[in-house]
């Protein structure tokens, strides 16, 4: 598919992230000199700032083979057997949404990650016992939007510990023009920065944009993404000059019309606009929070009077 032939195949292609970037060049090459697995790696922050893609990379760098699957995927623990028993030395292990791992597939991991071994019991009652089953060294990647979410045994595993961060409107500008490039479009640089404007620091955002407005200028225009294509375009697609969507405006708006901007509790924002606080705080909020429209305080979330701005509201006036 194109989205895959988009991913960047190794570090030197990959965009931003740079201290993790770095940290893991290093880590890699050590491992590689020593002829040894990569210790384990767990990668966390927002949806669609590239930890799978990381993942992919990490294994071509290495130069082994990458299986991939996810919390919710491995049903019973014999399900994670199956694949640990089928890994060649060295080779990576990637589980997306780790932290929604069944418990008793995580205790099956402990064992893995930190022996290279499986305790497998056999038969049942009186006669059943416990045999220990080695398995050749792998890494294991994992990946959640939030590390806070993993269970602390989990998480002490886990050698390598990184968060990727929301990406600079440089970083996205530069990784529009590539994939562009890649998708043998012509943009210019400043469409791709508008582009980058509305993509909430995020690169999965970006791409998607980037296609609908390669769209546009391939029916409205003559194929090249001009500045004005990319505006009309945008327009089209229900995102504002900063990226909001329906969803960020409700948020900001019933923060401000039912609770004088707060401070006002995540659940209960939640509650007022029908969607789950996990969403909230893992796709929402990271990016307002970003630009400054929301702050966290211990009483709550309040909204900024760049929010209020932004949105053409007047501050209330203060209480007394
Ligand atoms: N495409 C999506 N994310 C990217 C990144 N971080 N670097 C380069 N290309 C990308």
């Amino acid at each position: 598919a194109v989205e895959f032939s988009l991913r960047p195949r190794y570090l030197g292609e990959y965009i931003g992230q740079n201290q993790v970037k770095e940290n893991l060049k290093i880590y890699i090459e050590a491992a590689k000199m020593r002829s040894e697995a990569l210790d384990h790696v767990l990668l966390y922050g927002p949806p669609g700032l590239g930890k799978t893609t990381l993942a992919n990379i990490i294994a071509n760098e290495l130069g082994v083979s990458l299986r991939t699957t996810s919390g919710p995927a491995i049903e019973r623990p014999g399900d994670l057997a199956a694949l640990l028993t089928n890994l060649q030395e060295g080779d990576v292990l990637f589980i997306d949404e780790i932290h929604r791992l069944h418990r008793t597939v995580e205790e099956v991991l402990y064992p893995a990650m930190e022996d290279f071994a499986l305790d497998i019991m056999i038969g049942k009652g009186p006669s059943a016992r416990s045999m220990r089953l080695d398995l050749p060294p792998f890494t294991l990647i994992g990946a959640t939007t939030r590390a806070g979410m993993l269970s602390a045994p989990l998480r002490d595993r886990f050698g390598v510990v990184s968060r990727l961060e929301l990406y600079s409107i440089d970083e996205l500008s530069y990784i529009v023009s590539r994939n562009a490039d890649l998708l043998g479009i012509e943009i210019l640089g400043d469409a791709a920065d508008e582009v980058a404007l509305r993509s909430r620091g995020t690169p999965r955002i970006a791409n998607r944009l980037l296609k609908r407005v390669r769209d546009f200028a391939q029916v409205r225009g003559d194929g090249i993404i001009t500045p004005e294509i990319a505006s009309e375009a945008l327009k089209l697609l229900q995102v504002d000059p900063l990226g909001l969507d329906s969803i960020d405006h409700k948020m900001l708006r019933s923060m401000i019309t039912g609770f004088r901007g707060g401070p006002v509790g995540l659940d209960t924002i939640a509650a007022t606009i029908g969607e789950e606080s996990q969403t909230i705080e893992d796709v929402y909020e990271p990016y307002l929070l970003q630009i400054g429209f929301m702050q966290r305080t211990p009483r709550g979330r309040i909204v900024t009077p760049a929010a209020y701005q932004h949105l053409g509201l007047s501050l209330p006036p203060e209480q007394t």
